[in-house]
């Protein structure tokens, strides 16, 4: 009997596994199967909005986790919106979907656009139906409805499809956050019921902004439901870090063990911790990407600016352990790459920064099967110089 339930849970096409729970806090070290590879969680998602990790091929991006011995399969993210509307789903879908269109045979979770429609159009109109917005490329009026989102996503054919959502700017009154979230449990009902392809996970969405009791009821309406994972989102979206810790504390309880949860756009270094403490499992942020590009790098010692005069003549890697290939370069040469405008600076700090990330998810997960979880948290605190939540 127990061979035969191995068997059926290694053809599930998802399945979430817990290997092991800290003792002082709710973390949890686990493995999420997808048909693209094996998740170890927790784990960080590196952003490719436009079916590119901004500057990094496949095989670098795979470099980045090259010396973690424990990552099967690194996954990525990609987006909705910015897919459908260009160069347009039905082009990825002829060229065989967006693993083979750009490259990637490991696992890719899609965004459904519902936060994109709040960040980045204007003009949004949101109803029952659907999220009225224009195009952020041409002006063109678009109609993105939970069904069309799914269908969108299928085309692209990702391991993982987000539920159309409804996402709100905060401050905003009860009365508007528990209407947005309702909806959103609505849609993400709606987005169930269109979905067709068996090789696609559907992930749930908790809103309900910073009310605690609007958060619950979300998350334990959404887990009434067969998703194979739930996200947390409209967070980081400038509220204090102790209030976004308050949100998760009181939302993680309520969603199923069984299932993988992922906290959307977060975060700095100190916030993938404190979720992953809270009971989060997966994480993406544009941070490590977006920052190398502009200069900044992630170090054990906290950031450094490299266009700052002081690594002028400075011998020294940005990490005297890194495996990645820009700490086989002075801190001198890469500002002389920046101050010099030279594309190589972006491109070997985005390396950096995503190999640094990944260092730190290896060593959560290490320190959970340890049982030296808190302690890891507590050193990452003092780093980031924040306060006991
Ligand atoms: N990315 C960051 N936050 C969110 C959110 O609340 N919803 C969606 N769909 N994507 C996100
Ligand atoms: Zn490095």
């Amino acid at each position: 009997p127990a061979a035969a339930s191995t068997d059926a849970a290694s053809t599930a096409p998802f399945q979430y596994q817990c290997l092991a729970r800290d003792v002082g806090t709710d973390a949890r070290r686990g493995v999420f199967t997808t048909p693209h590879g094996d998740i170890q969680t927790p784990t960080f998602m590196p952003v490719g909005t436009q079916a590119t990790v901004k500057g990094v091929t496949g095989d670098l991006l795979r470099q980045t986790t090259a010396t973690l011995p424990d990552v099967t399969a690194q996954i990525i993210l990609g987006n909705t919106y910015h897919l459908a509307l260009r160069p347009g789903h039905e082009l990825i879908r002829q060229m065989g979907g967006l693993h083979r269109f750009m490259n990637w045979d490991g696992p890719i979770l899609t965004d459904s656009g519902g936060f994109q429609v709040f960040s980045l159009s204007a003009l949004t109109k949101i109803d029952e139906h659907a999220a009225v917005f224009r195009s952020h490329i041409d002006g063109r009026k678009i109609e993105l409805t939970p069904e069309h989102s799914i269908e969108i996503q299928e085309s692209l054919g990702s391991d993982i499809a987000m539920v159309l959502d409804h996402v709100i700017a905060l401050p905003a009154s009860t009365e508007a956050v528990i209407d947005a979230t309702e909806r959103s449990v609505r849609w993400a009902q709606r987005c169930l019921n269109a979905a067709s392809r068996p090789d696609q996970a559907r992930f749930a969405i908790v809103q309900g902004g910073l009310d605690e009791t609007i958060r619950a009821q979300c998350a334990r309406d959404l887990a009434q439901h067969a998703f194979e994972g739930f996200a947390i989102g409209g967070l980081s979206v400038g509220e204090p870090p102790p209030e976004m810790y308050r949100v998760l504390s009181a939302t993680c309880p309520h969603l199923p063990e069984e299932k993988p949860r992922y906290l959307m756009g977060v975060g700095r270094p100190i916030d993938m911790l404190e979720g992953i403490a809270r009971g989060v499992d997966l994480f993406d942020c544009v941070m490590p990407t977006r920052n190398g590009r502009n200069g900044f790098a992630f170090t054990d010692e906290g950031p450094l600016k490299l266009r700052n005069a002081v690594h002028r003549d400075d011998p020294r890697p940005l990490e005297a352990n890194c495996p990645c290939p820009a700490c086989r370069h002075s801190r001198a040469y890469l500002r002389h790459l920046f101050v010099a405008g030279e594309m190589l600076g972006p491109i070997l700090l985005t390396l950096h920064n995503l190999t640094y990330y990944q260092r730190i998810m290896h060593q959560a997960r290490q320190a959970i099967l340890a049982g030296t979880f808190s302690e890891l948290l507590q050193r990452h605190r003092q780093l980031a110089g924040a306060d006991k939540p």
